[in-house]
Order: C-alpha cells, then structure tokens, then sequence
C-alpha cells in the first residue's frame, strides 16, 4: 500500500455546527459579486501569497497541481495588459461576438473598456499547464481544465472571504497574456483576475441568481 497519513486535523462537530457552518457560508458565499470598479489601495503581496496559496490546496487529476498563478503589480506590464485585452475587446464588441453574445452581455453593461486592469492592485492570470516537463521530456497531466477550474474557484471564494473582490475576466483570445509575461509553451492562460478593494459606492448589475428549485436536482431514497 501507497504511504498514508492519518486526517490529523479532523476536528469532530455536531450536526447544528455543521448545519450552522453550511448556513453561514450560503449567506457569505451569496453576497460574493463580480467586481469591474476597483479602487487603487495597495494589497500587501503576503495576502496575495495566502490567497493563490490557499487556491493551490484544490483537488487535481492525479495531484498533478497542473497550473501557475502569475500575480502582477508592476503598473508598467498591467498597462500592457490593459491595452492587449482591450485590443482584443474591441474587437470583440465589434464584430467578433454574435448577437446573441452582445445581448445576452447587454445587463451586464460591459464594453471593451477594461480600466480596472491598470486601477486595480494586482491582476492575477492563471495559467493551465497541458503537461509538464522533466529533465527534458513531457509528462502528462489530467482532467487540466476541470483542475484549474477548481483551483480558479477556490481562489475567486477565498478573495471574497478575505474581504477583497475581483473579476472573472476571459478578454478572449488570451494569448497575449503568454507573450507579455513570457510563460514557457506548456502553459495556457486560463483566467485573468483583478484583485483588489472596490471602489467606494462601485455598482454591480442588478442580476438574479437560479433558485435552489432550478439548480438542484434531489434523487432521496425512502
Ligand atoms: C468563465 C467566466 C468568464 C467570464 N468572463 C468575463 C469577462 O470577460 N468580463 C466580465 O466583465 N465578466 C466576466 N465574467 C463574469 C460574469 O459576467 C459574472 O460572473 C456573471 O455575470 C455573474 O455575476 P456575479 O459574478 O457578480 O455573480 C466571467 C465569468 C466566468 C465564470
């Protein structure tokens, strides 16, 4: 047998704790939006290491953790990277997104104009690595997107439970985020994430979310 550990952290809780818990973190979870206006307060880079720390403790395919976080505050590469991605989003708003795309983004009230990029604190770009490499060869990796996807998601929950905010951004296609910050072939841009405070009285669109009914699908025995 492989070598094993006991779950040594495994703190026993009652049912209403855990009940308590699962409440607390539905109504938490629950206020977490998608922020585009960011003030430009500075977020100490420990906090950042914490953060992509605690989103690299996700579950992977075959624990192969296929995926790098760039974190970014050097104001003169987030200028670069404001300018590729609104190149690219002004494409998009222009001709390259169907209608139906520029419909379904109309509540959303975003355009190519992307001046959060520079304003805010940090930009964090996560990248997907299809395979690794070793002593010059490449070695597979597993289930990528759904793995980083996780990882993505721990690391968009911790922000927000660390009282920060940021964006799920997708400026598509995202390749220059690659040559901008020199990234080796293996690795893909997967997200590109303002982190930071938002700005004070920052609005969001007023959109609805899916009622438990429409989500969940309960399959109980009797
Ligand atoms: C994969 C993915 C890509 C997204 N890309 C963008 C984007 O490029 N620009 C943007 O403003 N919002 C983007 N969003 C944010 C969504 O618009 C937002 O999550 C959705 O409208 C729900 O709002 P909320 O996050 O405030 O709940 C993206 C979200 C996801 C999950």
């Amino acid at each position: 047998m492989s070598k094993q550990f006991i779950l040594y952290e495994y703190k026993k809780q009652t049912a209403q704790e855990i009940s308590d818990k699962a409440a607390k973190l539905r109504t938490l979870m629950s206020k977490r939006r998608s922020v585009r206006h960011f003030s430009e307060k500075e977020v100490h880079k420990d906090v950042i290491t914490d953060l992509i720390m605690a989103a690299a403790s996700a579950p992977s395919g075959a624990n192969k953790q296929p995926w790098t976080f760039c974190a970014i505050s050097d104001p003169s590469i987030k200028k670069q990277i404001r300018e590729a991605a609104e190149k690219e989003e002004y494409i998009n708003y222009n001709g390259r997104m169907s209608e139906e795309w520029l419909g379904d983004l109309h509540p959303l009230g975003t355009d190519w104009q992307k001046e959060f990029l520079e304003l805010a604190p940090w930009l964090i770009v996560i990248f997907k690595k299809s395979y690794d490499i070793h002593d010059h060869s490449q070695k597979k990796n597993y289930y990528v997107s759904e793995s980083v996807g996780i990882a993505a998601g721990f690391f968009i929950s911790c922000v927000h439970q660390a009282g920060l905010a940021t964006l799920t951004h997708t400026p598509s296609p995202m390749n220059f985020l690659t040559k901008i910050l020199g990234r080796p072939e293996n690795e893909k841009p997967f997200l590109l994430l303002p982190v930071g405070y938002p700005e004070e009285g920052a609005l969001v669109p007023d959109i609805a979310r899916k009622k438990e009914e429409e989500v969940i699908s309960w399959y109980i025995g009797k």
